[in-house]
């Protein structure tokens, strides 16, 4: 099935070099996660509801347009404020275009959920980056429910949902921990008639359950042998309600390890999102010896909110072994904690990252071969990345984006912290997760340019 997409181009040229210390205040913009779902589920509920604090980056406007394709009405009536008409979960209307998601896997994978239970076809894509990525494991669940698909080679995008008003419930057992599985078989499972229930081997982020809570759907949690079994009530009825959209902890951990890595600096980040399935990064960064002081902020919403202080350290960080069981609730901080680990002292080890294989690129390989451009010695044994810390690396190196926005702010990140400056192509990327990144490190002081590439 051949259908045209969209691409990100891969343009814009940003570096990162040496400069002085960073210092001052910053609020990260909303949580990526937790925007998404805010848009989805509130198109969703009967009537209206208002999300506050999102993510206005190019995969959360992704959402947000598949959405109104869809018939939903969403009115931004501030940065960042958006008012949403639910049309009930059963209420999306057949759209009349291509539903493209851009670079976002979040995007697609959980449309695909909600486009399970209507029965009309439907066209999902996005951009090269995202036609590459895996599809099968959401299509195998939707598909045990009930819904059709037909995909481009290997249950690749693009791909045509073709959901029925008859979702059957279903209990799938996910090979993955992954929050967007979970979060697409949660929201099919809104539409069937019954209880649905995720398995997953260990947990990944639950902003999806503790949101479809607040929408007063029936979700329920607990231990079984092999993980965390999920479930959700069908038939739902989903009542509308206020959203407050927490920083986003994965866009914060770049200030923070930029700051760790530059003596002198002391940085304050303020409402960052702490749920526990996401601080992985917190407490890695930690057990290299990062002053990471934490102060809970009372919060409007159901997630818990940190102000957060850094100081740069005097001397080097230590290397970490951090076991497989870090993996779901650091999987995104992986490239930030990459440049911790390229200038740490010692050998570091992140074990059991199969998974950073099938994310914006093959995360395993672009931080490898970035790190070997740049001069730090790294390896890739079986899922694990093996980084050696050297006190300056010699960065004067141009690493391309391969698309992925986490990369490209990673490696001028370490740019920073390299006798030479580190050029990124393909800068343009950022804008798929934080559209002022640039302009906020410079702030800072960074020492970090991405000049049109991104503000
Ligand atoms: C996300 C879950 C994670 C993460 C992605 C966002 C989500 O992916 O890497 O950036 O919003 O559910 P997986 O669920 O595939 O691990």
């Amino acid at each position: 099935m051949m259908q045209p997409s969209s691409d990100t181009p891969s343009t814009g040229t940003a570096s990162g070099g040496p400069g002085g210390a960073l210092s001052g205040r910053l609020r990260v913009p909303g949580d990526k996660s937790i925007s998404h779902r805010a848009l989805l589920i509130s198109a969703l509920a009967v009537g209206e509801s208002c999300a506050d604090g999102c993510l206005e980056s190019d995969d959360v406007l992704a959402t947000r347009a598949c959405l109104q394709t869809l018939g939903v009405d969403i009115l931004r009536t501030a940065p960042g404020s958006y008012r949403i008409h639910g049309v009930g979960t059963h209420g999306l209307a057949p759209p009349d275009g291509i539903l493209d998601c851009g670079n976002s896997g979040t995007a697609a994978r959980l449309l695909a959920g909600v486009l399970a239970g209507h029965a009309f076809p439907a066209v999902l894509t996005g951009d090269a980056s995202l036609r590459r990525r895996p599809m099968r494991r959401v299509i195998d669940p939707l598909e045990a429910m009930g819904a059709e698909f037909s995909t481009a080679e290997g249950g690749r995008l693009p791909m045509t949902v073709t959901g029925t008003d008859d979702l059957l419930p279903a209990t799938w057992t996910s090979a993955v921990a992954s929050a967007q599985v979970k979060t697409c078989v949660l929201l099919a499972g809104l539409h069937a008639s019954g209880t649905t229930t995720v398995v997953e081997p260990r947990q990944s982020r639950d902003h999806g359950e503790r949101m479809l809570r607040g929408f007063g759907a029936a979700v329920s949690a607990r231990a079984v042998d092999d993980g965390l079994a999920v479930s959700v009530e069908g038939n739902a009825s989903l009542r509308p309600t206020a959203i407050a959209v927490p920083g986003d902890v994965s866009s914060a951990a770049f200030p923070l390890v930029a700051t760790l890595l530059t003596d002198g600096s002391d940085l304050e980040l303020e409402g960052v999102g702490v749920n526990p399935t996401r601080t992985g990064i917190l407490d890695a960064l930690r057990a290299m010896g990062a002053d990471i002081e934490e102060e809970r902020v009372e919060g409007a919403g159901t997630e818990p909110i940190a102000n957060l202080r850094v100081r740069g350290r005097g001397g080097r960080l230590r290397a970490v072994d951090l076991g497989p069981e870090y993996a779901p609730r650091t999987i995104d901080e992986y490239p930030a904690l990459a440049m911790a680990a390229a200038c740490a002292e010692g050998v570091s080890r992140f074990r059991g990252l199969g998974e950073l294989r099938v994310k914006e690129s093959d995360r395993l390989e672009t931080l490898r071969a970035g790190l070997q451009a740049a001069g730090v010695s790294a390896r890739i044994q079986g899922d694990d990345l093996l980084i050696e810390g050297t006190s300056r690396p010699r960065g004067g190196v141009r690493i391309d984006s391969s698309l992925d926005h986490r990369i490209a702010m990673a490696f001028l990140v370490l740019g920073t912290a390299c006798a030479a400056p580190i050029e990124v192509t393909g800068a343009a990327t950022i804008r798929t997760s934080w559209p002022a990144f640039g302009e906020a490190m410079r702030q800072l002081g960074a020492a970090i340019d991405t000049g049109a590439a991104a503000a």
